[in-house]
């Protein structure tokens, strides 16, 4: 998946501990919820919960406050991995159900009855902040919020960018925002695979297989690789390209060890 629609259940208040239908739970309701997310309708319609469904074990009775909880059942916020491009808008239905039973799968168990339910529509980007809401119905009130976020290694707007930050020979990046690479320090390059050589190296003379080296091309020297290296043997004398030997004054010869006459 490339994103993940993420719902805190924050507070759940049902005072008077009523189900939808009037009756009141005996002794309690021990409440759990049932959360369907779907694309956008202006009019919720029931049918099949196109982004994904879910649902919580028992998490209160009546009225109660939800902690956040990293993993395991009862995991708060609750997640909905996308498997798709996010569109942006969505259709939410939030059912707090009554169970009767101990049953840690409470959705399955016979004899559940319908506390209140909410339904929200609307448009949402990809972000980290958290989008607040409180609905208040006549005998329940539910305060949540939700985003959507990218998954692992998924960047942009739509988290349609994937980047997996790397540093080895196919390149050394972190990733941007918008998910593209930025480089790790002494790399260069569109991949950042390139080394940034020592710096001042000669660009011809010089080359790094990594960061701030710099070595030399053959027939250079020096930490820089801006000095040429003279003809073998060259006694008295210097260069200006590799193996040059040319003789200092006084000085002749092929390797400028004969005193000039
Ligand atoms: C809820 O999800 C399950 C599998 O994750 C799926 O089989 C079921 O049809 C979904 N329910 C709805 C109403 O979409
Ligand atoms: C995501 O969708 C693709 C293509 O529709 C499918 O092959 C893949 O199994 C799905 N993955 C999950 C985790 O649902
Ligand atoms: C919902 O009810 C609570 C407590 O009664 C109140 O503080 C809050 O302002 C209400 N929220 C809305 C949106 O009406």
């Amino acid at each position: 998946s490339s994103s993940i629609f993420q719902l805190r259940l924050q507070e759940f208040a049902n005072e008077r501990g009523m189900l939808a239908n009037g009756r009141p739970c005996e002794p309690g309701c021990r409440t759990f919820f049932r959360i369907c997310l779907k694309h956008y309708q202006a009019t919720f319609s029931e049918g099949p919960c196109t982004f994904g469904n879910v649902s919580t074990p028992v998490l209160g009775t009546n009225s109660f406050v939800i902690r956040d909880k990293n993993s395991g059942s009862g995991r708060n916020p609750l997640q909905l991995p996308l498997n798709f491009t996010w569109p942006g808008t969505f259709s939410l239905n939030i059912q707090a159900w009554h169970t009767p039973g101990d049953d840690l799968r409470p959705e399955t168990s016979p004899g559940n009855s319908l506390i209140s339910q909410i339904i929200i529509q609307g448009s949402l980007a990809v972000g980290k902040n958290w989008k607040s809401d409180e609905q208040n119905n006549t005998l329940t009130r539910l305060r949540y919020s939700y985003r959507v976020v990218c998954s692992d290694n998924y960047y942009g707007d739509s988290c349609s960018r994937l980047c997996k930050k790397r540093d080895d020979h196919f390149g050394h990046y972190e990733c941007q925002p918008d998910g593209s690479p930025s480089c790790l320090p002494g790399w260069t390059g569109k991949y950042c695979d390139q080394p940034i050589c020592l710096s001042g190296c000669h660009e011809q003379n010089g080359y790094c297989s990594k960061p701030d080296e710099c070595n030399c091309r053959p027939g250079w020297q020096g930490p820089l690789c801006n000095e040429c290296i003279p003809h073998k043997g060259c006694r008295h004398g210097t260069c200006t390209i590799p193996w040059q030997c040319a003789c200092d004054e006084g000085w002749g010869g092929l390797f400028c060890d004969q005193a000039a006459a």
